[in-house]
């Protein structure tokens, strides 16, 4: 079943009912201020910093789940509607929400007046403006009462949500005009508020929630509304909000436009105020003034949609599969950049409270956004080596504001510092940019131990050279990939940190899967220095390559799948042997990218893997299930069958399955899997899935759990970086190279051909892949051997490959 469709011309997704299974959301802004949205105009907004810049207000827990945000009010005689549906929840003789890139539209139409808002964040603008057209189709005169409101967020998200006894008190606005401005706090150390606005002049106003709202009410039914009025309340403490009042009047045919700006200002500090606790307004004067009229608001519209239609034209693909063409040439993209810009922050299931930037999480997101943005790649690369120790070991997590390493959650991940290779490598191939290797990176952030990133590098491979157990296999640490399979921590104590106890460190537990990791990126890591002319240290990391292969060939290679590990008394995990968790996805995935022991062991891998741990949905994570906590496990056997790690799909490790296929050069094996859970794919299993069918959600639970099928978690996850990496390095076989752009599709039996468009070092290379007989390519004209477009200088190059 659906709840709407997609628009590929308009690159939108349209909902057409307000009560899709949960709410289904967008995201605004692509520099400091970001906004969240839901197809019932919910959410919040920040600046920069989910945690320590939350602008308003957002219940995670809420009941229900997605009341508040921005609250739009029209009072029409007795009836008051609101054009999303929420906050008044009355019943809409049409609703329908598109969701943009970089916007979303609701239309809601009662009683034969329509309203039509669209919301965005402009470029390069601290602020989201939202652009309310009223039309009169009634045939007689509508005097239209319109309310709209925001609940600010007093700053620190966590704070705002803990510390009462404190806030209550500190709550601050003043009013000016059609304005409210945000204030909490500003008397005393910040320099920062935020303001509401409407550019017409208002009726009356509320800044005080408890009086707006009234007791015993909540926000779908206002005592203000209720009553027509407003009641003019300046917050001292309590809740402060903006609520504006405006009226309307429409002849029918009439149209009337309102523009509402949320916006936040910086100050610097000898400049916080025009006189005694006033704050100074200049910077927001000018930009409200800047988005004071509707041709300013819809040339801030089409700036945006020109930013994603020049971006998104990087990669392009026209193929029979018009989902794969949805997911490629849109949704899929749009979810790289909002990983890369959020990593695992905000959503509505990531608080933006707990997690920091991961280093492994925002490694693996440049892989699917380096193509978009190569230079904001290039200074994340910088930053997140920067938290890197100079052992080579990392802190887990950063906070984007400080940059700082994460004390609370600390280091000790052993997959952690090979992630940089990876990404390292794909941002040189990208962009051809080898004098990152020479930017001056510092060891945890401090002044003067810079060494160049390529030190940062080799230490990364070190570590895990160095830091091998009983078997020769890289120790595992707290966690390597599966944050959840924890091997040295053995936990008996309640609501204790299965990621940061470590109470036995055998020095044992070892990971089959960073070795297939190591593998892969160490022969990348000898590749890249084979460029730069070190062929000495070349050849020493292909001898440590060559070693944990051989390792893992004797001691990670089960019969008929590869073990997922050694637990610390060197007991196999992911073994026959084992009772559950026989097997488990992640090292198929790795160990075949890697080709350890060849495309013999590759296919078997992947036989037992689609035997086993197949779904209609994909992969699930292990199989069979544990159904019992071990503490030499940790938090993997926590959780129930079917959820989570415990055997879900969890979907980012999925496309390693794709692109393990595609390593051995099975096309219909990895389209097959691709289409089981690429969001478009799946739209019409929508009251199944439940989440938005136009981005991939973290987990789909698995055949054991009682909500088979299910998916949670959507948004942030690297299940969007990993699967743009397959379905276009991997299925189409478009590849960045060092030397040029490698065309190597491995194509189902179902696909004829395609065509891609890609931008490739200022190039615009316009590829062709048909079936036919003369295999091979022709570029300009001209065969080529191999696979190998060669850079050129020209802007266009003609490419026509036959398989
Ligand atoms: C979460 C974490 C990620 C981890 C994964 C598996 O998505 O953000 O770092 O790899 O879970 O445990
Ligand atoms: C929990 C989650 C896992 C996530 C981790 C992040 O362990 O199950 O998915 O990666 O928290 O800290």
């Amino acid at each position: 079943m659906q709840y709407g469709y997609f628009d590929d011309v308009a690159k939108e997704y349209v909902i057409t009912r307000a009560d899709t299974p949960l709410p289904w959301i967008n995201y605004l802004g692509s520099d400091g201020f970001f906004s969240l949205i839901s197809n019932t105009c919910g959410g919040y907004s920040f600046y920069k910093d989910a945690k320590l810049r939350r602008i308003t207000r957002f219940r995670y827990n809420n009941v229900p789940h997605d009341e508040g945000g921005r609250c739009f009010y029209i009072c029409d005689g007795d009836t008051v509607w609101s054009p999303a549906f929420l906050p008044a929840k009355t019943p809409l003789d049409f609703y329908r929400c598109r969701h943009g890139l970089g916007y979303s539209a609701f239309e809601g139409r009662k009683d034969g007046v329509r309203a039509a808002l669209t919301v965005t964040v402009p470029m390069h603008a601290d602020m989201e403006v939202q652009k309310l057209v009223l039309t009169n189709e009634s045939d007689t005169e509508k005097k239209l009462t319109v309310y709209a409101a925001v609940e600010w967020c007093l700053w620190n998200a966590v704070d705002d949500s803990t510390n009462f006894q404190r806030n209550w008190n500190i709550g601050e606005v003043e009013i000016e005009g059609g304005t409210v401005y945000h204030k909490t706090e500003y008397r005393e150390r910040r320099n920062h508020y935020a303001f509401y606005s409407v550019n017409v002049p208002i009726d009356g106003f509320d800044t005080d929630r408890d009086t707006f709202l009234g007791r015993f009410r909540g926000w779908s039914e206002p005592q203000a509304v209720e009553q027509r009025t407003s009641f003019m309340s300046v917050a001292s403490g309590w809740a402060p909000i903006a609520a504006l009042r405006v009226s309307v009047v429409l002849q029918p045919g009439e149209s009337g436009t309102l523009l509402y700006r949320l916006g936040y200002v910086e100050n610097p500090a000898d400049k916080k105020f025009e006189s005694l606790n006033v704050i100074n307004k200049e910077k927001a004067h000018a930009m409200l003034a800047a988005f004071e009229t509707e041709q300013q608001f819809d040339a801030a519209m089409d700036a945006r949609k020109a930013y994603w239609t020049d971006l998104l034209s990087r990669f392009t693909v026209k193929s029979s599969e018009e989902k794969l063409d949805r997911m490629v040439n849109i949704w899929n993209q749009y979810q790289c950049m909002v990983t890369f810009n959020m990593s695992r922050s905000a959503s509505y299931y990531e608080s933006g409270t707990g997690r920091g930037m991961g280093f492994r999480d925002s490694c693996q997101d440049l892989l699917g956004f380096v193509h978009l943005i190569p230079e904001r790649a290039r200074e994340r690369i910088v930053d997140i080596a920067s938290i890197q120790f100079a052992d080579g070991s990392t802190y887990h997590q950063y906070q984007p504001l400080t940059k700082r390493g994460n004390a609370d959650v600390g280091s000790g991940f052993n997959d952690d510092p090979l992630w940089l290779v990876a990404c390292t490598c794909a941002y040189i191939r990208e962009t051809g940019d080898f004098s990152i290797l020479d930017a001056p990176t510092p060891f945890n952030n401090e002044p003067g131990t810079e060494v160049p990133l390529l030190e940062h590098l080799r230490r990364s491979l070190n570590f895990t050279v160095t830091h091998r157990g009983p078997h020769g296999l890289p120790l595992i640490g707290r966690a390597d990939w599966n944050d959840c399979l924890n091997l040295n921590c053995f936990s008996l104590t309640p609501g204790e940190s299965f990621q940061t106890c470590s109470n036995f460190e055998s020095g044992k537990a070892e990971s089959v899967f960073i070795a297939g990791m190591f593998v892969k990126y160490g022969t990348e890591y000898a590749a890249l220095c084979d460029r730069i002319g070190l062929s000495e240290e070349a050849a020493a990391v292909r001898a440590s390559v060559k070693e944990i292969e051989q390792a893992t060939l004797e001691s990670g290679w089960d019969g008929e799948w590869f073990r997922r590990a050694y637990d610390a008394f060197e007991r196999p995990i992911g073994s026959r042997e084992n009772d559950e968790g026989k097997i488990f996805i992640e090292p198929q995935g790795f160990c075949v990218m890697a080709g350890v022991g060849g495309p013999d062991y590759g296919k078997r891998a992947l036989a037992s893997t689609e035997k086993y741990l197949g779904n209609e949905f994909g992969i699930e994570v292990l199989h069979p299930c544990y159904t019992e906590y071990h503490d030499y496990l940790g938090e993997i056997s926590s959780y129930p069958p079917g959820y989570k790690e415990n055997g879900s799909v969890f979907c980012h490790n999925n496309p390693w399955i794709t692109l393990a296929y595609c390593t051995v050069k099975d096309g219909n094996g990895a389209f097959d899997l691709y289409t089981r859970n690429a969001p478009a794919y799946i739209e019409d299993k929508s009251e199944i899935h439940r989440t938005e069918p136009y981005c991939y959600s973290q987990t789909i639970a698995g055949r054991d759990a009682k909500t088979y099928g299910e998916a949670k978690n959507a948004w942030l996850t690297g299940t969007a970086a990993w699967s743009f990496v397959a379905v276009s390095q991997g299925i189409l076989g478009i590849r960045p190279e060092y030397d040029g752009l490698v065309v190597d599709p491995c194509l189902p039996d179902t696909m004829d051909g395609f065509c891609v468009s890609r931008l490739f070092r200022g190039t615009r290379y316009d590829i062709t892949v048909r079936r036919g007989a003369n295999k091979g390519l022709v570029v300009d004209g001209k065969p080529i051997p191999g696979s190998t477009v060669p850079l050129t200088d020209a802007p266009v190059c003609t490419v026509e490959r036959t398989i």
